[in-house]
């Protein structure tokens, strides 16, 4: 391509380049270097993790990545950016819902929360999250099912684990037909991803909390599921039933639904702890 220099990875427009070096300064592992000719380079080799910030901080759209070109990325939009007193109500606003109502979330609108979702961080921008959706309100309750079943042999094998974390109560609540795990919801979201890889825990738990602020921008109600993100990782008839691949571990759940009931105060919450230095 005239007027182009082409690398593996990485490729700056001359003709629109204004070699400020802004695309080097914000490479998180600084493998963008200036060259003689005042222009930017990654060296060929180089470990690039596509994070895409060299191609979205050019004010020129000068530099593309073999995986991403500025021309195919949406811009971002001022006006569509909350100010920080609406972010803060919609943080304070934000509750766990454990009502849902009987009607199921549609596919395409699950899918456009796991869209949102997926740009939340991950470690090395692994994007190491795969999502397992359980849409079928049946398969949430034989799930439950199993989870109470894992807690059962808790609390005759691990009764000292099983007690802290109120077991026989919740046991005794299914028993009467009530479904403390995922509290009737329509559909439960599980995270999972590769197990050896140091940032998966941290990634799964991020984009789970993503997942959930977005759902209830999007009018849903989600709640963590943390018995059943518990049970998931551990125990195998569970694990079994969910399908999960055996190089992945589940890092957390969350439960989903339309809320039956909308909250109309923020509830208070303790002051922060901060030291200062
Ligand atoms: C890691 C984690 C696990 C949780 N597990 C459950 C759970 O299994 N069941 C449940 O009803 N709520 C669960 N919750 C929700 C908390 O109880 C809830 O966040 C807390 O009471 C504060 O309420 P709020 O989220 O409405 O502010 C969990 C929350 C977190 C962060």
């Amino acid at each position: 391509m005239k007027g182009v220099v082409t690398m593996s990875l990485f490729t700056v427009d001359r003709s629109k380049c204004k070699k400020d070096g802004i695309c080097a300064a914000v490479c998180p592992l600084r493998i963008i270097s200036m060259g003689e000719d005042g222009l930017p380079f990654m060296p060929d080799g180089a470990s690039c993790i596509n994070c895409g910030h060299c191609v979205s901080v050019c004010p020129q759209g000068a530099a593309t990545l073999k995986t991403m070109n500025p021309a195919d990325l949406v811009m971002v939009q001022d006006k569509l950016l909350p100010g920080p007193e609406q972010v803060a109500h919609f943080l304070a606003a934000r509750r766990s819902i454990r009502s849902y109502k009987d009607k199921p979330v549609d596919r395409e609108t699950l899918e456009r929360l796991i869209g949102i979702a997926g740009v939340a961080p991950s470690g090395h921008n692994a994007q190491p999250v795969h999502w397992l959706m359980v849409e079928d309100a049946g398969e949430v309750r034989r799930l439950s099912g199993l989870v109470i079943d894992w807690m059962r042999q808790m609390i005759k094998e691990r009764p000292e684990v099983a007690g802290p974390m109120g077991m026989r109560a919740l046991v005794a609540a299914w028993e009467m037909g009530l479904d403390n795990i995922s509290r009737r919801a329509p559909h439960v979201v599980l995270a999972h991803g590769p197990k050896k890889l140091g940032v998966t825990r941290d990634s799964c738990i991020i984009a789970l909390t993503y997942l959930e602020l977005a759902a209830y921008s999007m009018g849903l109600g989600a709640c963590w599921a943390g018995y059943l993100g518990t049970a998931a990782a551990v125990f195998p008839p569970l694990i079994e039933a969910l399908g999960i691949p055996g190089e992945h571990r589940v890092f957390g759940a969350m439960m989903l639904g339309y809320p039956r009931f909308k909250y109309q105060r923020i509830p208070r919450r303790k002051e922060p702890s901060v030291s200062w230095r």
